[in-house]
């Protein structure tokens, strides 16, 4: 049984391959759980959309059941509901703000809709508590690759400086790995070759990093283009792969470091926070810690669990929407597949009933 107080906010996320879901109270994460349908896409090498819906109309009730448990709760327990309703997948993210209306109108609670890579920045707070203001967040995901800027996030627009121009940078990790003969997903496939290989090996391009390029852009479309050249000269021998990985890994950690560092110093901004799945690269990891510790810049990177899509980063920003007093979402609330980032609380409204109302 919950005890008085803030409401515990069940937080559900269905953007992607992942059926995530969360229970969080006073920033205080009580229980989640996650279900993949990630082993349903490898043999495609990609995440495919209608797999991926179907996966989360199976896995969403017992997700939600194993969150409660984990927690101790029961459904009377909840007191709001948060849901991702972009940017994702169309009808992944369906699936979740189905179930998530459903939940909310059953049990009379108010609605959220979130931003997923506000879930992302607010992971962080369920491991390291708030989030100083202001703060910088470099995202880092097999969908995004984002600089923000970050104030209040529950309050404040989010000032969106960067993304990449083409692939993100676990997507390049993804690709590339496919090329080197790595299995799906390529990042950690990527990471754990990489131990044996040698960073220096092959000299990969740092993409836009020259003095006239956009400081806060990414691109990693041609140096996914470069490692595979790379390992096109090595047909009929054997690919070095170690040396590629760690190479590669070298690349992409090296850019994502040195253009997150560089704008928390442009902006004046103590700390760092490293969220999306591609924050658990060891080189990422390592590289920030270095580069931070040099710039007097803190560090913040959530653990393994919470860097990966999942219901806990959702609640934690509907707990935050609720203690600051947020508007709850209609319930004829809709989904944005491509939703800008502006604010945390996303709450399109369908169409139709806004043309009747
Ligand atoms: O945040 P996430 O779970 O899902 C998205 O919203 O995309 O990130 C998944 C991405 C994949 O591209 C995966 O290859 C990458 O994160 N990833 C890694 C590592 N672990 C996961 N990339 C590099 N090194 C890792 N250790
Ligand atoms: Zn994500």
């Amino acid at each position: 049984m919950a005890s008085p107080g803030s409401p515990v906010v069940l937080g559900i996320e269905s953007s992607c391959d992942e059926t995530g879901a969360g229970l969080v109270r006073d920033g205080r994460l009580l229980g989640h759980a996650v279900a993949s349908s990630m082993d349903e896409h490898a043999r495609y090498g990609g995440v495919v959309p209608e797999i991926a819906a179907r996966a989360h109309v199976h896995s969403l009730t017992p997700v939600v059941r194993r969150a409660l448990d984990e927690a101790g709760l029961t459904m009377a327990d909840i007191g709001a509901v948060a849901v991702t309703t972009g940017p994702g997948l169309s009808g992944a993210l369906q699936v979740g703000l189905a179930g998530a209306k459903g939940l909310a109108y059953g049990l009379g609670v108010p609605l959220y809709g979130v931003h997923h890579l506000a879930g992302h920045v607010a992971a962080d707070t369920l491991e390291h508590g708030p989030l100083p203001d202001p703060c910088m967040v470099l995202i880092v995901s097999g969908g995004h690759t984002s600089l923000l800027l970050v104030r209040d996030l529950a309050r404040d627009p989010i000032v969106h400086l960067g993304d990449t121009l083409d692939d993100a940078a676990g997507e390049c990790f993804d690709k590339v790995a496919r090329v080197f003969g790595l299995p799906y997903p390529g990042g950690p496939a990527i990471d754990r070759a990489a131990r044996e290989g040698d960073p220096k090996a092959v000299a990969f391009p740092r993409p836009l990093t020259g003095p006239r390029d956009d400081p806060y852009g990414f691109s990693f479309s041609g140096l996914k283009t470069a490692a595979a050249r790379w390992a096109e000269r090595h047909a009929g021998q054997e690919l070095p792969v170690a040396d590629g990985a760690a190479s590669l890994q070298e690349a992409v950690a090296d850019v994502l470091t040195r253009k997150a560092v560089a704008a928390c110093k442009e902006h004046g901004v103590r700390t760092l926070v490293v969220v999306g799945g591609v924050a658990a690269n060891s080189r990422v990891r390592s590289l920030a810690e270095e580069r931070c510790q040099a710039a007097g810049i803190t560090l913040r990177v959530p653990p393994l669990r919470l860097c990966t899509d999942n219901g806990a980063m959702i609640a934690a920003v509907g707990d935050l929407l609720v203690r600051a007093g947020a508007e709850p979402a209609p319930l004829n609330l809709s989904i944005d597949p491509s939703a800008p980032l502006e604010y945390a609380a996303l709450h399109p409204v369908a169409r139709a009933a806004q043309a009747v109302a």
